[in-house]
């Protein structure tokens, strides 16, 4: 043990010199270079900008080339006997400990040792290898040559061995080495068989977990080896795993302290580079109208944006033409398909990529129709991420609300899925916050021009796939690394899985039944802008005549979209006392009227009355609850002189009632108006959208006073039979 410790000691420690050959300044690479510097570890990298002969690794032998280039370098530690040299992949490779922590590690475990090599449980490249390998007790018995790590001499000697060409295969040519006994012995190499200092990650994903010490530092854990190894290389195809351990090691992310890395630099005077927009609309979403209020509202100057739209959606085309008509002039350029087109959603993709390169835009993003943003400066955050992570493509994360279903994924399955990672749910709800290395992103992504170069044809790259799989597929096999970023809240996605279907059953305003599906877009566009008001705890509600209560509650536009809704449909009754629609078939005072069932609305209604009218109830009638409300009489009149001008005295069956002026006195009609017998006094009830809310059996006796001119419409709803 003695000599151990004397080894370890500070002072007596060799110098470190890393070392990576990279023929091009990858994600990969920006990434092991960023883990290196955490730690006060600075790589020299070789060979970029030399073209790679050295096949592709993910699917065939080669990377001969790092041989070739690492031996020309190697000259100069031809008799460094002090100096520790280590090898490492550039692209699929993070650090996690410095100088210090590795080469004690290699003392304590490896002191007699001059050479060092991960091990892997796969004999890659040849099989027919395997028997030959010398029996390892523990561990892995496959050489790895992502990661080694061996003395000046030792490294000159193993790398200047043999010839190698730039197409043969590196892992092959350390191999051979190692198999044979003679040499194994003379170089002194070994394995680091149960990752002490080296863990390769291809073939044990699951035994490779993230951990975090005390102070909240991470840390790999091999549960197989209970060790903790500290560099990690996602060899083959653990790249999707290792990307995911790298979001934490390298001191990117603390449990205690969060991102280590986030934080925006405002440089509020750089110039305004210009940009693309890029809209793509491919199925049927409501509330488009809002998506482009939205994008109207960007705080990104309109003349630095080229504006590309694509919409094959016949319900949105009115929407993008009133938008075009508003804002269309204000943008630098646009290119705009609105309509029935021959051009298919992944062809519009991949012609808005080089619509947006011949441009020349310094960023473009692409978002999809139901990217809903509240926040204005979405474009201008994503953009200032990523100039300052130095990340070419990025994701702003959104959700639908209250659910778990987002526009990332965490993980992704064998069979190119989606797979949950163990991280998924805390960075959805936001117990850890920063910008994320994941394999799928969509809905709204922004390219830096960069990027945006390499995305030829990325959407039609497998076109077995979704679109946007496509492109992530396109960018995982390339090295392009995706983010998300949930640093700041940005705005939602909208539902729109069944709204095909509400689209094509024929109705005017589709929207109108979406009070489940986007509550916050429903509530904006139907409620009255006075209702919160009423709703403040101070505040009075008013009383047009005793006990009946009047309070704004539906907007406008809700009130203008019902009666059309319901004079589309156009099935009124016949105002008799005949009524085949009521259970005893007989209605005592009848109206001229269509109820909430025979346009499918009585379910909506229902909720939005439980939810919008039942505290207003409460509020005023105190004392009473029933929840959730019930009612079967809920129904739009409609008055007219030719027709049914006014309805005689009666009670309502219900507990309360509520009676919602729909159209406009002046306007629409003349006359109208509810008056209430014993207490001899009228409610106008003209003001479109407010409601009246009066008891029902017994003290409430009302008429509703002739319509003299036009036609009058409300909507009653019986509440509490
Ligand atoms: C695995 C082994 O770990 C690796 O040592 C062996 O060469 C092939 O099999 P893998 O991690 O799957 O490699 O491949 P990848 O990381 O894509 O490529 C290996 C390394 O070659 C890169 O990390 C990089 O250092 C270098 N390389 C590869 C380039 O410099 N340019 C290229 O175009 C491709």
């Amino acid at each position: 043990l003695i000599p151990v410790l004397l080894a370890t000691t500070i002072t007596d420690l060799p110098e470190l010199v890393v070392v990576t050959v990279a023929t091009e300044n990858t994600d990969g690479l920006k990434r092991l270079l960023e883990s290196a510097k955490a730690f006060d570890i600075n790589i020299e990298v070789l060979g970029l900008g030399e073209k790679w002969n050295g096949g592709d690794t993910r699917i065939e032998q080669g990377g001969g080339q790092k041989i070739r280039i690492l031996s020309d370098w190697i000259e100069k530690y031809k008799d460094a006997s002090d100096t520790m040299i280590m090898f490492v992949d550039a692209y699929d490779v993070v650090f996690n400990a410095d100088s210090t922590t590795i080469l004690r590690k290699f003392f304590e475990h490896y002191s007699e040792k001059r050479l060092l090599f991960g091990a892997e449980p796969f004999c890659w490249p040849d099989q027919s290898l395997a028997p030959e390998y010398p029996i390892v007790e523990f561990g892995k018995r496959f050489l790895n040559s992502g990661l080694f790590m061996g003395y000046g001499p030792e490294m000159h000697k193993i790398l200047k061995l043999k010839s190698v060409e730039d197409k043969d295969d590196d892992q092959l040519y350390y191999t051979m080495i190692y198999l044979d006994e003679k040499l194994r012995k003379e170089l002194n190499m070994d394995l680091d068989s149960m990752s002490k200092i080296f863990q390769n990650l291809n073939g044990v994903i699951e035994d490779v977990e993230l951990q975090f010490k005390e102070d909240g530092t991470p840390e790999a854990y091999n549960a197989a080896y209970n060790t903790k190894p500290l560099i990690v290389h996602g060899n083959g195809p653990s790249k999707s795993h290792l990307n995911y351990l790298g979001n934490y090691l390298g001191n990117r992310w603390n449990s205690q302290l969060g991102c280590r890395t986030c934080g925006l630099e405002v440089k509020e005077s750089e110039e305004v580079p210009l940009i693309a927009l890029n809209l793509f609309i491919s199925k049927p979403i409501p509330f488009i109208e809002e998506v482009l209020q939205k994008i109207a509202e960007f705080d990104y100057p309109k003349e630095k944006i080229a504006l590309y739209i694509y919409n094959n959606q016949p319900f949105s085309i009115k929407n993008i033409q009133d938008f075009l008509q508003k804002h269309g002039k204000s943008y630098y350029t646009k290119r705009v398909i609105n309509g029935v087109t021959e051009i298919g959603d992944r062809e519009a993709r991949n012609e808005a990529i080089e619509w947006n390169k011949a441009r020349n835009v310094e960023f473009a993003f692409l978002m999809d129709g139901d990217a809903y943003f509240s926040e204005p400066k979405v474009i201008k955050d994503l953009i200032q991420y990523s100039k300052t992570y130095d990340v070419g493509i990025i994701a702003p994360m959104i959700g639908q609300p209250g659910k778990l279903f987002t526009n990332f994924w965490g993980a992704i399955a064998a069979n190119g899925y989606y797979a949950r990672s163990e991280d998924y749910m805390a960075i959805v709800k936001g117990n850890r916050v920063g910008y994320w290395n994941v394999p799928f992103i969509t809905s709204a992504v922004l390219f830096n021009k960069e990027k945006l170069e390499a995305m030829k044809d990325a959407y039609s790259y497998n076109k077995n796939l979704d679109p946007d799989m496509s492109m992530c597929k396109f960018a995982r096999d390339n090295g392009h690394f995706l983010y998300i970023d949930n640093e700041k809240y940005y705005g939602f996605l909208i539902v729109s899985d069944e709204y095909a279907e509400t689209v094509t059953e024929g109705k005017w305003h589709p929207e109108m039944w979406q009070i489940f599906e986007n509550r916050e877009l429903w509530e904006a566009r139907y409620i009255h802008p006075g209702y919160h008001k009423i709703m403040e705890p101070e505040h009075v509600v008013d009383q047009a005549c005793p006990d009946v209560y009047d309070f704004p509650l539906m907007s406008e536009r809700f009130c203008e979209e019902l009666i059309e809704e319901m004079e589309g449909f156009g099935r009124w009754s016949d105002g008799s006392n005949n009524d085949k629609r009521l259970a005893g078939g007989y209605e005592n005072v009848p109206t001229r009227d269509i109820h909430m069932n025979q346009v499918g609305f009585e379910r909506q209604w229902l909720y939005f009355m439980d939810t919008y009218v039942r505290p207003v109830q409460e509020k005023t009638f105190i004392g009473y609850y029933h929840q959730p409300v019930e009612s079967n009489m809920m129904f739009v009149v409609r008055y007219k002189p030719e027709e049914q001008p006014s309805l005689r005295p009666h009670h309502d069956a219900s507990t309360f009632s509520i009676d919602i002026a729909l159209n406009k006195k002046g306007r629409d009609y003349e006359g109208g108006g509810v008056r209430y017998i014993r207490y001899n006094c009228t409610v106008p009830a003209d003001e479109v959208g407010y409601a009246m809310m009066f008891p029902g059996r017994l003290t409430h006796l009302h008429e509703g006073l002739a319509t003299t001119k036009g036609t009058r419409y409300i909507m009653v709803s019986f509440i509490n039979p």
